[in-house]
């Protein structure tokens, strides 16, 4: 499988079999990390943060350091010369010139493209405003695959903030490929998932109300509000508390329910689910790690 030099920038530039020697390299890398611990010594990975994070900044960050590589980047974009005025473009040709590869999160949307444009590195997506987000996918399908074997024929409840969030457009996007996956698709009216999406599913259905939907999901995917998108505060005051899953409601769910959730959550995912061993969110979390390891190693041409 030859993914060395690629961008990752849509859930879209991998293809069904490329993520499928990603899960592989994955489950390898679990199985015995040890045995990675040098596949990447001499490599650069830039980590290029203009907005929050803590999981996707630290398990690439991670994710270099364990396979052996070295990491420079920024977390907090007002330290660059970004303040002075410098344009994505010129950031981008810069940083190739010190780093073998780049992670970029940006609150615009195609600015991962924008880069990819500019760079003669590869350039990985780790979310683009309220785009998409490949690497949180990659996480995302590997933890199902864990746990359900694969992808055919399971119904996914996507739950919350449809618009905006972009784990989910990524989500729904990469899954839509694989055959008999039935999307419910759970958000207040204003917070629908884009047309965009929507074309690029196939089985799918709305509803608003998760109670009704929850008996029928193999899988429930929930996410938060993201109240950095939206255009004034009182609009996310009256949708953040749109669906508050609790261990009460989810005595209606299947035994065999999984519950993911790509983190941080606000108030939709009460604590009292996490003991629940359905909730597989913080397995969810190392998971992210694991597939960063299989991916940098990837692009770099290393396995
Ligand atoms: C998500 C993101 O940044 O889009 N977080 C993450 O990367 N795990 C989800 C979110 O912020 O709600």
């Amino acid at each position: 499988m030859e993914l060395k030099g690629k961008n990752l920038i849509s859930p879209m530039d991998l293809s069904v079999e490329e993520m499928t020697f990603l899960f592989d390299t994955a489950e390898e890398i679990i199985a015995s990390p040890q045995d990675f611990c040098e596949l990447c010594k001499g490599a650069l990975l830039a980590s290029l943060f203009f907005e929050p994070s803590t999981r996707t900044r630290l398990s690439f960050e991670a994710a270099m350091l364990r396979l052996g590589g070295k990491v420079i980047g920024f977390s907090e974009p007002r330290s660059t010369s970004v303040e002075k005025g410098e344009s994505i473009a010129d950031t981008i040709r810069t940083v190739a010139s010190y780093a073998d590869i780049a992670a970029m999160r940006h609150p615009k949307e195609g600015a991962a493209l924008v880069a990819a444009q500019k760079s003669t590195i590869p350039i990985i997506n780790a979310g683009d405003g309220g785009h998409f987000h490949p690497t949180q996918t990659l996480t995302d399908m590997l933890t199902i695959r864990r746990e359900k074997g694969g992808f055919g024929g399971i119904t996914i409840g996507l739950c919350g903030d449809l618009k905006f969030g972009r784990t989910v457009h990524s989500l729904a996007f990469a899954l839509a490929r694989y055959g008999g996956i039935k999307f419910v698709l759970i958000s207040p009216d204003e917070l629908r998932l884009p047309e965009y999406v929507r074309d690029g599913i196939v089985d799918y259905a709305e509803v608003t109300d998760l109670r009704e939907a929850l008996p029928s999901l193999d899988v429930l995917y929930m996410t938060r509000v993201q109240r950095e998108r939206f255009f004034n505060e009182e609009d996310y005051i009256r949708l953040k508390d749109s669906y508050i899953l609790n261990a009460a409601k989810l005595k209606e769910a299947r035994q065999d329910l999984m519950i993911l959730h790509p983190l941080p959550r606000a108030n939709e995912v009460s604590t009292d689910v996490d003991d629940d061993p359905r909730a597989v969110y913080f397995t969810q979390v190392k998971n992210g790690m694991y597939i960063r390891m299989a991916l940098l190693a990837a692009l770099l041409g290393r396995v």
